[in-house]
């Protein structure tokens, strides 16, 4: 059985979620039951990233201590992921003891193998960002290089981790690992900013008297741990680093998936502190677009965003998840409006989808009682095509995370199906006493849903599960192994309500 770990940032918790963040977890969400729909063993991991200035200055305007504060809007992030249907194996919060501990050895470590020196510092350091940056840098870009804020000059002692040292040891990786970052704009980003600057030293200490919610600096008392450098170590603590059954079965980590903002600590930082530590990079960091409103991106401080929970409440999970992944193709920015949504929700999933599933159910009922068990299991030829195509192609385009090219695949077929309905003209079927022609007819209308429920499973599992149980199925039993055709005999159906209700444009 082959393993995948795979990987959400950690959010901050200086505010509620929107839908940015959700997008991460979807796709992630996406990809973790695509694979246990293989059969593989995934550990799915998501969190929370609960220290650092951003969150205590949020703390301290709520009027609650941080520990108060992140613990109430942890739940919010919980509760999101729930009603999204995100199926993470481990919740990580930096504010665990078992982060903590992993975090402070890891210090240790780098500190014993002779990583970690101190020294006096002038730097420029962005809030929102968490991030600092070089006089020339700042200079270059009239405010912080990532979100053009203002930052803050700082001039203090503190900790630094020997980054430049591995400088070497990370283009050479680069260079024989094309496929480590992903999509290949992103790679060429990070190499391209490795050949146009000096990578310098990582400062991984704030002195508590400038910043005081962090975990203690295990070297020194006067500090805590800078919270970046302390948030990419849950990558592993959440397998118990260094000795648990976990880390040993499931490290390194098939996919970090991150939004490109943040692509420079997982892609520099990252691997530069596992090569100190002597343990081997992720296998694939890959950095996905942003969600924008006009040319905005989404953000808490632009106050630009899109509520998940109102919309979840409105049109459902599998719709908010649908047209997640959909619209945007791997890597690509994406444009969020409603009426986007409800084209896509209301032609593919209500039209498409919803309304082949109501009219095969309903023609079985009406015609055989609901119960099928034909003489011919043959698949009907212009079938054939769609689904070579799919059993070719669907984990091919998975991989590669293009979804939407996924869907693209087995939605032609959806539409195939609809087309074979209107020329096979089943009324006339019926009326002409054809019933075994009939039968055998509505028999590869229910196993080409039944499959495609199989495919769309990884998108919409609500929805995948409602039409498997609608085709009178057992749901567990449905893995990439039964995409097969003819694999089911004979059908009970049983229709319910409509799958997808149109949406109103209101
Ligand atoms: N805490 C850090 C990550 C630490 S990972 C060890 C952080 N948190 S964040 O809450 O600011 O952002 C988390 C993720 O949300 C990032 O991957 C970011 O790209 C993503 N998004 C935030 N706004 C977004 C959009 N508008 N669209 C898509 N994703 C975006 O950074």
């Amino acid at each position: 059985m082959n393993k995948f770990y795979i990987t959400t940032p950690l959010y901050y918790v200086n505010a509620n979620p929107h839908i940015g963040h959700a997008y991460t977890n979807v796709i992630c969400d996406c990809m973790a039951r695509f694979k246990r729909l293989k059969g593989d063993s995934v550990f799915f991991l998501t969190g929370t990233d609960e220290h650092g200035e951003k969150i205590k200055k949020a703390s301290d305007i709520a009027g609650l201590s941080p520990l108060d504060f992140v613990g109430k809007v942890v739940n919010n992030f919980k509760e999101l992921w729930e009603s999204l249907s995100i199926s993470y194996d481990f919740f990580i919060r930096t504010t665990q003891d078992a982060h903590i501990d992993t975090v402070k050895k890891v210090i240790f470590k780098l500190n014993e193998n002779g990583d970690i020196y101190k020294s006096k510092y002038n730097a420029f350091y962005c809030v929102p960002c968490e991030t600092f940056f070089s006089e020339s840098q700042v200079r270059e870009a009239l405010g912080c290089p990532l979100c053009r804020r203002p930052v803050e000059e700082i001039k203090e002692e503190n900790y630094f981790f020997r980054l430049s040292k591995y400088e070497g040891w990370l283009k050479k990786y680069l260079k024989d690992n094309p496929g480590f970052i992903k999509p290949l704009e992103r790679c060429n980003e990070v190499t391209g900013f490795l050949d146009n600057n000096e990578l310098n030293d990582l400062c991984i200490s704030r002195p508590k008297t400038r910043v005081s919610w962090g975990i203690d600096f295990p070297l020194d008392s006067g500090y805590v741990v800078y919270v970046w450098f302390d948030a990419l170590i849950n990558y592993i603590s959440a397998l118990g680093f260094p000795s648990g059954s976990n880390f040993k079965e499931f490290w390194p980590a098939d996919f970090h998936f991150i939004g490109k903002d943040i692509l420079r600590h997982h892609a520099v930082f990252w691997p530069i502190i596992l090569r100190a530590l002597g343990v081997e990079p992720p296998r694939t960091i890959f950095a996905h677009g942003w969600w924008k409103i006009g040319e905005e991106k989404m953000s808490k401080s632009r106050g630009n965003i899109v509520n998940p929970v109102e919309l979840v409440k409105n049109i459902g999970a599998d719709c908010v998840r649908y047209f997640l992944l959909r619209e945007i193709p791997p890597g690509l920015d994406g444009n969020f409006s409603w009426k986007a949504i409800i084209t896509r929700i209301n032609s593919d999933l209500a039209n498409d989808l919803g309304n082949l599933l109501y009219r095969s159910l309903n023609m079985v009922e009406k015609y055989f009682e609901g119960k099928i068990r034909p003489d011919s299991f043959e698949m009907p030829d212009v079938f054939k095509e769609p689904v070579y195509y799919l059993r070719e192609k669907y984990s091919i385009f998975m991989e590669a995370v293009d979804f939407p090219s996924a869907l693209d695949s087995i939605f032609k077929f959806i539409s195939i199906m609809n087309k074979y309905i209107e020329d096979s003209k089943p009324w006339v079927m019926k009326k002409e006493g054809r019933l075994k022609e009939l039968a055998a007819f509505l028999y590869s209308l229910l196993e080409g849903l039944r499959i495609t429920a199989i495919y769309l499973n990884p998108f919409i599992p609500e929805a995948s599960c409602n039409i498997l149980s609608q085709l009178g199925l057992d749901i567990k039993e449905s893995g990439m192994d039964k995409c097969s055709w003819a694999q089911y005999r004979v059908y009970a159906v049983k229709k319910t309500q409509p799958l997808f209700p149109r949406i109103e444009d209101e």
